[in-house]
């Protein structure tokens, strides 16, 4: 049936003042019912009709709105079964008090959620406004340290394993999955460990991540109480300790020395070690074989947990490299953590956790609280890259491209910007520490630097109690070689134009 055109309307009282608000729009793709509808409901719920108003008659309606009879019973029908409306053998329709009686009579002012902390508890806002999260993620030529080669990753193939699983509907891509992750992928991880980490362990002790960050924040929320004190490097990843910290545990920092981070230095009651004892986050330091024995020693003596973060290690451009103490440990204290956000791309967000066996059903049990599996199609895409070979593939390459980097970063700091930074190579990982001279604020510096499109980490965001010289984290994968001089070239120029002390000019 189709609507015949519109009249003038010249109704008064609130027939009136409601016909005078609808506006229905016959251009629209929104059919007319619901658009008499949703005009009905908002004037409900803004008090333009009252509880108790009664409508003007369907006829009336049809001639004043100049819409079809099967338009307005629609639209009445609706509100009349949602509570807005109540229709009174023989008197008509009116206005139901349902809604109007439980709105506020104004409307509350939201808080402002892009202002820090104005929405969130006081411990949220205490600790995430730590949360590092000053990087440019469309510069090219940036100097964040965890920034690795997008013209390097593998597209072609990626594309190609993606598809493949993409289509799938069967069960198991099709459902929530495994909650310890996509066993192939569980495989492939087992048989890459023992590859290229030397660790061995059953497919059956890993459950995949959503990298290694939601490990943390499951192991944090399975492992701690908020009496518990737990031990983190100072300086140390940040995020992965405001995991352990978002606990309301004790967090006490203990030093690192050029053996690794000091077991001596830490409580001896203390619940759990946070560490990195394969490239020590940001310094860089590889934990010695004695001190490995002396924190496993500790472990072991105060039934206490390891949880260790083998982030990048794979990434290793000289030196050899020590077995995890995962692999170390006979009693099973050590939980291993990794990644593909550093071998691959962070933007794939899996990573896995190594358990000993009695921890993988409860960790699988918290995990589906907080998060659940990552994506079935990209575990799936991974899992046959990784079995195809292409992991071992990309690891050569960007290694080769990496040393090159890392050489031309040193490079042409030391030939445009040794006056202000001493670099020295690095061992594996992704950037080298920039050490500052004394008087340096090296956070106000990373933030001048920032304000001009140059993008580091200052040392001293790292630091859990103890003062440290101070120092940028600069990162080399993320820039080619072959534009290394001209990235530097322009960290120098805003190097130039930083007040002394670091902060940068107005
Ligand atoms: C020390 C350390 N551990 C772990 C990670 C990896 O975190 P995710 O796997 O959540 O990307 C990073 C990333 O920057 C890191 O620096």
């Amino acid at each position: 049936m189709s609507d015949p055109p519109a009249r003038p309307r010249i109704m008064k009282g609130a027939g009136g003042r409601m016909l005078a608000a609808v506006e229905l729009d016959r251009g629209s793709a929104l059919p007319l019912h619901l658009q008499l509808y949703r005009q009905l409901r908002g004037l409900i719920l803004d008090g333009t009709l009252p509880p108790e108003t009664r409508l003007p008659s369907t006829r009336t309606l049809v001639a004043e709105l100049g819409v079809s009879r099967l338009t307005v019973v629609t639209a009445f029908e609706q509100l009349t079964a949602e509570g807005f409306l109540r229709a009174r053998q023989g008197d008509g329709t009116y206005v139901d008090a349902l809604w109007t009686a439980a709105m506020a009579p104004a409307p509350v002012a939201r808080p402002q959620l892009s202002e820090r902390g104005a929405a969130t508890s006081a411990r949220g806002a205490s600790l995430f406004s730590e949360a590092p999260h000053s990087w440019d993620p469309k510069d090219t030529e940036s100097f964040v340290p965890s920034q690795v080669a997008a013209s390097a990753f593998p597209a072609g193939v990626w594309r190609r394993l993606l598809a493949r699983h993409a289509a799938r509907t069967d069960a198991a891509a099709i459902g929530y999955g495994d909650p310890h992750g996509y066993e192939p992928l569980r495989q492939a991880i087992a048989d890459y460990l023992i590859d290229v980490r030397g660790l061995s362990c059953g497919a059956e002790q890993i459950v995949v991540t959503s990298g290694a960050q939601q490990a943390f924040n499951v192991l944090a929320v399975l492992l701690l109480d908020p009496a518990d004190t737990v031990l983190v490097e100072d300086p140390g990843h940040i995020s992965g300790r405001l995991a352990f910290q978002s606990q309301g545990c004790r967090v006490q920092g203990v030093p690192v020395d050029d053996a690794g981070a000091v077991v001596a230095g830490g409580d001896p009651s203390a619940r759990l070690a946070y560490l990195t004892p394969s490239r020590q986050h940001p310094l860089g330091t590889v934990m010695s074989p004695a001190r490995r024995r002396e924190w496993i020693a500790w472990a072991q003596a105060h039934r206490s947990w390891i949880v260790e973060d083998d982030c990048d290690s794979e990434l290793r451009y000289h030196g050899t490299l020590l077995p995890p103490l995962f692999g170390l440990d006979q009693a099973r204290h050590v939980i291993y953590v990794g990644t593909f956000s550093k071998v691959l791309v962070p933007s794939l967000r899996l990573g896995y956790v190594v358990l000993p066996h009695d921890l993988v059903e409860p960790f699988t049990s918290a995990c589906s609280v907080i998060g659940r599996t990552p994506a079935t199609v990209m575990q799936a895409a991974l899992a046959d890259f990784l079995a195809e070979g292409h992991l071992h593939t990309h690891l050569r390459r960007t290694r080769r491209l990496y040393a090159a980097r890392q050489d031309a970063l040193l490079e042409q700091l030391d030939a445009q910007l040794a006056h202000r930074l001493t670099a020295r190579s690095v061992a594996a990982g992704l950037h080298v520490m920039g050490w500052l001279e004394a008087s340096v604020n090296d956070i106000d510096c990373a933030r001048g630097l920032a304000r001009q499109g140059v993008f580091t980490y200052p040392l001293g965001e790292y630091r859990v109690q103890r003062p440290l010289p101070p120092a940028l984290l600069i990162g080399f994968a993320g820039t080619a070689a072959e534009h290394m001089a001209r990235a530097v070239a322009r960290m120098a120029e805003a190097f130039e134009r930083l007040e002394p002390g670091g902060a940068a000019e107005a």
